[in-house]
Formats: C-alpha cells, structure tokens, sequence
C-alpha cells in the first residue's frame, strides 16, 4: 500500500497541484467568507477523489494481468471516487451514485472471484519433477552422475559426492583401491557372475545363511545381472560381498544402507538414473528404464517406494553438504554421517560402519584413554577433532581410514558446531534431548 501511495505522488503530483490552484484561484475571487468556507471542503474532497483516482491508475499498471488479486483496490478506489464526485459536483449527485453503486457491485465481484480456488487462467507452475521415464539413456546417466556424485563432471572430481551418497563408501575408478566397500567399476559385468557364487543361492533364498534373505516374503531372489544390482540396493543384506559384511557379524549383514529408506530415499527413478550411469560410462548397452524399474519393483513392495518430491532437492552444490541452518535430523542426513553411525534420536541412523555415537559418554572415555594422543582437552573438542580429523584417534575395533577425511571443506563451522551441539548431550543412560531445541 505505502509503495502506491508514493507511486501515486510522484506521477501524478501535477494532477493535485492543478486541483489546489485551481480551488484558490476561485477563493481569490471570491468575496463572501461562507462560500469561500466550502470552497476549502470542496476542495479537500476533490484532492482526496484525486489521489484514490491516482492510486486507481498506477494499481491497475501494475497488477493489469497479474493473478495476485490486488486488481479490486483499483475499483475499490474508483468506487470511492465516484461517491465523493458526488458530493463535489451536487448538480450531477445522483449520476455519480449510481456510477459508484455499479463500481462497488464490481469490485465485490471480482474481489470474491479472486478467493475462489483459480481453475483456469494464469500459467500452471512450472512442472519441477523429472519425467526419468521419458529421457534418453544420456540423459538418465547424467542424473545418475548427479544423484551419485552431486553434479555433471563430477564423477572425476576427487571426493564429489551427491545425495545418493555412494562415494562415502564405494570407489567407482577403474582400478582404484576401495577398502570400505566394493569398488563399483565393472559392475554390469561383475552383477551376472554374483548370481553364480555359491553365497547366492539363486533358487532357494531360504538357503542363505544372512540377516535377512529376502528383500521381502516371497520376491524371490536375482535372476538378471540388473535385478542383482536392484536387490543389492534395496536389500544390501540378502548377499554379503565376501569380507565387506559389519564387523563381527561374519558377512551375514551388510553395513550398506537400504538406497529406498531414509537417510537416502532414492525414487525408483532416481535409482534406475545411477544404474544407468554405471553401464553408460563403461560404454556398455544400459537396460531399458522399463526394464530397470521392474527389477526394482521387484524388490520394494509399493508401500516403500519413495514418491519424487516436489521441486527436487538441491544436490550438493559447490561442495558443500550442509550450511549449518538446517534442522538437525536434516543436517544429519545431509552430511551423510547416518550411513555409517547410528545416531540416538536421529530418525534412519542406523548406520553400522562406525561406532554409535553416544558421545557424551563414549567421548570421556577416549580422552582418558592411555592410546590417546590428540590434542583435544573436553568433550566438544574431542567430537570436533574426530570430525575434522578421524584418524587422529581411531576408535578400537574399528579400521582407519574409513570415516572421510574432508568434512572441514564439506560442512560449514556453523553445521560442526551444530553437530558438535546435538552429538555431546547423548549420554547413556540419559534421555534423548528434544530435537526441537537443535533445530
Ligand atoms: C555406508 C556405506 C555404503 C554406502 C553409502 C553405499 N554402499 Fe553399496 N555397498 C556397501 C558395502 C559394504 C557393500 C558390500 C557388502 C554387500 O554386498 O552388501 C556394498 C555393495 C554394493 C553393491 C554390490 C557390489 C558387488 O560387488 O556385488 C552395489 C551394486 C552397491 N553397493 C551400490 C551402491 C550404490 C549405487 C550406492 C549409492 C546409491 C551405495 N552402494 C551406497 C557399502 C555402501
Ligand atoms: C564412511 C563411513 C563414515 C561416515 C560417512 C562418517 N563416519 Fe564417523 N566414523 C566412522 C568410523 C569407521 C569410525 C571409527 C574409526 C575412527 O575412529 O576413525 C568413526 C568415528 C567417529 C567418531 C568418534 C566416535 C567415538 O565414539 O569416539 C565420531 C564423533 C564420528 N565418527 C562422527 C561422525 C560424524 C558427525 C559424521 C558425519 C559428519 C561421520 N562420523 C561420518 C565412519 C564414518
């Protein structure tokens, strides 16, 4: 409103300049002092008319086809004007009534029209979601490039990750060492031959000896090198990869996270654009969707199939995974710490690659540790340092070298710190703080 008012003025301030001269050049001439008293009346009603009519004109310019609803204070303001004209010219009193009557009824009109749920007219929202059904196998690998490491290129980025999160855990470069989980060069090949190992049991799941042996009662196992790769993401436990299973569990449980379940939550569609990506970079024929979206379906019954959210989220941009000012269980999730810890409070952190972080007990601990050689003195130090230092203490039972080293370049010092908050009040035998107070 206040910018209209202004707007008014400055484009229409000779209009009300006219009015008032005009007014005292009638006063000037004018003897009687009565006639001269309304006069000035007359005068302020006409400089009022004036400025709703200026407010009228410079409203319907900028609102003129715009659906935001502001279009009725012009006719409000016309209304206005149309009485007050009234009162100013006697002699066509009744004319400008009526005029203002029809005025009013229209801006009644309109101004209800404008709270009815808008069925037609205007410009649908831009449509956000991605049609993966639709793309090319190019453009689904480029997805998937973006979903796994974050953005387009950045597969050949050292330490690029996006919000599939697999870099935290898989080396995807021919020939590169992954100790923490399978490197996934050469998968499309090496699928076909997992349903052979005598780990598998292709026809029996009831054979396995895992935590758990079928994605759910009655999927079945593997039959296709695809739908190997679909089991593997929605049931990382029904085959363990020798020596990568959780630690003590003798490869019966798998430590990577179900891709569909929260912290990760991959679409079937977000799914098949990683798959597709790591057939198409090697230059191998990559499944068609369809193909690739049955074998998932095959795996994760649909009451568990994430729905695409609207607007996309955000990958990773610039590197940075979390800025600090989100909600904790977000911030959590989006640093990624949930696929290896499991985290008290923290709904989907179930991690198991690293220990479970009841710092608020377990930190105390570490520091009076004989072994202990950092240079941390309090509690929130020592969860800092093993945050942007991990190998600075390596905690026992558990190898080096697997916790990534850069969360210094990756979290901000607001998002550490917020960590470093949420992480030192778990204390066993304590109640899981209220996580309204982190966010
Ligand atoms: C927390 C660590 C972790 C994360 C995150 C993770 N994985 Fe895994 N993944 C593993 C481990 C460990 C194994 C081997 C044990 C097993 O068979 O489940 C594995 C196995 C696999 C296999 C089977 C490999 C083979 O050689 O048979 C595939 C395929 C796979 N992961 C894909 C992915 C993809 C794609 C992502 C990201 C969307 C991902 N993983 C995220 C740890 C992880
Ligand atoms: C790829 C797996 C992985 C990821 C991701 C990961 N960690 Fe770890 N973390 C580990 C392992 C393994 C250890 C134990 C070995 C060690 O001390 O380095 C560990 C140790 C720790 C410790 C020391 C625990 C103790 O009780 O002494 C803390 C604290 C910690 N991590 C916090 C985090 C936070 C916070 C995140 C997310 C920003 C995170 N970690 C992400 C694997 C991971």
């Amino acid at each position: 409103m206040v910018h209209l008012i202004t707007e008014a003025v400055a484009f229409g301030w000779p209009f009300l300049v006219l009015v008032v001269g005009i007014s005292f050049y009638k006063q000037a001439k004018t003897k009687d002092a009565a006639t001269r008293q309304s006069m000035r009346f007359n005068t302020m009603v006409g400089l009022v008319a004036a400025f709703m009519l200026l407010i009228a004109v410079v409203n319907y310019r900028d609102n003129f086809g715009t659906s935001d609803g502001m279009l009725p204070i012009s006719l409000v303001m016309i209304t206005g004007l149309a009485f007050l004209m009234g009162i100013y010219f006697t002699n066509i009193g009744a004319l400008m009534k009526i005029g203002g009557f029809m005025f009013f009824v229209a801006a009644a009109l309109s101004g209800y029209g404008n709270w009815l749920p808008q069925v037609e007219g205007g410009f649908p929202p831009p449509e956000v979601k991605l049609d993966f059904q639709s793309m090319t196998s190019q453009q689904l690998a480029d997805e998937g490039e973006k979903i796994i490491f974050g953005g387009l290129g950045q597969s050949k980025v050292q330490g690029a990750i996006g919000k599939g999160q697999c870099p935290l855990c898989h080396g995807f470069n021919q020939g590169f060492l992954s100790e923490r989980a399978p490197n996934l060069w050469d998968i499309p090949a090496r699928s076909k031959e997992r349903l052979k190992h005598e780990n598998y049991h292709m026809d029996d799941p009831g054979a396995r000896d895992t935590a758990q042996t079928e994605a759910f009662e009655g999927s079945g196992t593997a039959t296709t090198g695809q739908e190997y790769i679909a089991e593997s993401h929605a049931c990382p436990s029904c085959f363990v990869v020798p020596g990568f299973g959780v630690k003590g569990t003798n490869d019966k449980e798998s430590p990577m996270p179900r891709i569909h379940k929260p912290p990760i939550s991959l679409t079937i569609g977000e799914l098949a654009a990683v798959d597709t990506w790591m057939y198409v970079r090697e230059g191998v024929e990559s499944p068609a969707y369809d193909e690739i979206a049955s074998a998932y379906e095959k795996f994760i019954p649909e009451k568990d199939r994430p729905q695409a959210s609207e607007g996309g989220d955000e990958a990773a941009a610039g590197g940075v995974l979390a800025t600090g000012k989100e909600p904790i269980t977000d911030l959590f999730m989006k640093a990624g710490c949930p696929a290896c810890h499991t985290i008290p409070g923290i709904e989907g952190a179930t991690g198991k690659v690293g220990p479970l972080l009841m710092e608020g007990s377990n930190a105390p601990k570490r520091l009076k540790d004989s072994g202990y050689e950092g240079r941390a003195k309090s509690v929130r130090e020592y969860i800092t340092e093993s945050i942007l230092n991990p190998s600075m203490y390596v905690v026992k039972d558990f190898p080096d070298n697997q916790m990534p080293k850069d969360f210094g370049q990756k979290l901000s010092a607001g998002a550490v710190n917020k960590i470093v908050d949420y992480l030192s009040s778990l204390e066993e035998g304590k109640d899981i703080p209220s996580l309204e107070e982190f966010n």
